[in-house]
């Protein structure tokens, strides 16, 4: 799969997620589905937003013992999503048992990408609650090197951190960066952001976008101005 621009769909329902996708007239944006939406509407939404013709990024963030999340992800695998993801966190055994479980009988998989650490982590809560003395950007080097060494195709990441994590990964590491917002548009919660064109800039191979799509007056426009900065 090449660069795209992502669409994160945070809706509470399946009513309001299919009312937003028939803006899109005939266009078939790749979809990030999250929590929210998955344990409102469970797998069925999955398929039919699937049957639909749209990629799929379905955004669970699994972290458990490694046989719990093999045996989850081998009932992600059925599901037929192109992207899904965990906690890096959850260390290699757990990676590695992520790969197995994922692999259907025929061979193929989804991508497999690891959450390094969450951007509402800072310094100090990294060394206050989790006792990790390290500067946060050597941690999430790390802790994409780990992912790496378990088979996994990429990272999501800050944009802020998508040029390191290809410098010691390599150019083909996966690099998913959320944290993105228009020049002129409303930066909201996210506080390090990048404009699409700037992420384009910084080798980020998706992009991530929520609200300045969904919320914006007409989300079809602002998706295809996405592209069109990422893109060309
Ligand atoms: O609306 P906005 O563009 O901020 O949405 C970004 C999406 O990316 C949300 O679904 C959010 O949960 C997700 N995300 C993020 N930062 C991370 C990981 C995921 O914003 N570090």
């Amino acid at each position: 799969m090449g660069k795209d621009v992502i669409v994160a769909c945070d809706f509470a329902s399946a009513e309001e997620t299919f009312a937003f996708l028939d803006r899109f007239q005939g266009r078939k944006p790749f979809v990030k589905i999250g929590m929210e939406l998955f344990y409102a509407e469970g797998p069925a939404i999955v398929r039919e937003i699937k049957r639909r013709g749209h990629k799929i990024f379905l955004d669970l963030k699994l972290h458990d013992i490694p046989n719990t999340v093999k045996k989850a992800m081998a009932v992600l695998s059925r599901l037929d999503v192109d992207i899904t993801n965990l906690h890096a966190g959850g260390t290699i055994p757990m990676m590695q048992a992520a790969i197995e479980g994922l692999t259907r009988p025929d061979g193929t998989r989804p991508l497999l990408i690891a959450v390094t650490l969450l951007t509402s982590t800072d310094q100090a809560a990294m060394e206050n609650d989790l006792l990790i003395r390290e500067p946060i950007d050597r941690v999430v080097t790390h802790y994409a090197e780990n992912a790496k060494k378990a088979g996994l195709d990429g990272v999501v990441c800050s944009p802020l951190e998508a040029k390191k994590v290809h410098t010691v990964c390599g150019s083909g590491f996966l690099t998913v960066t959320p944290g993105v917002r228009f020049a002129d548009g409303d930066v909201g919660d996210q506080k390090r952001v990048m404009t699409p064109a700037e992420a384009k800039r910084v080798g980020s191979d998706y992009i991530v976008v929520g609200r300045p799509i969904t919320a914006a007056p007409d989300p079809a426009a602002a998706y295809e101005r996405c592209l069109s900065d990422f893109l060309d």
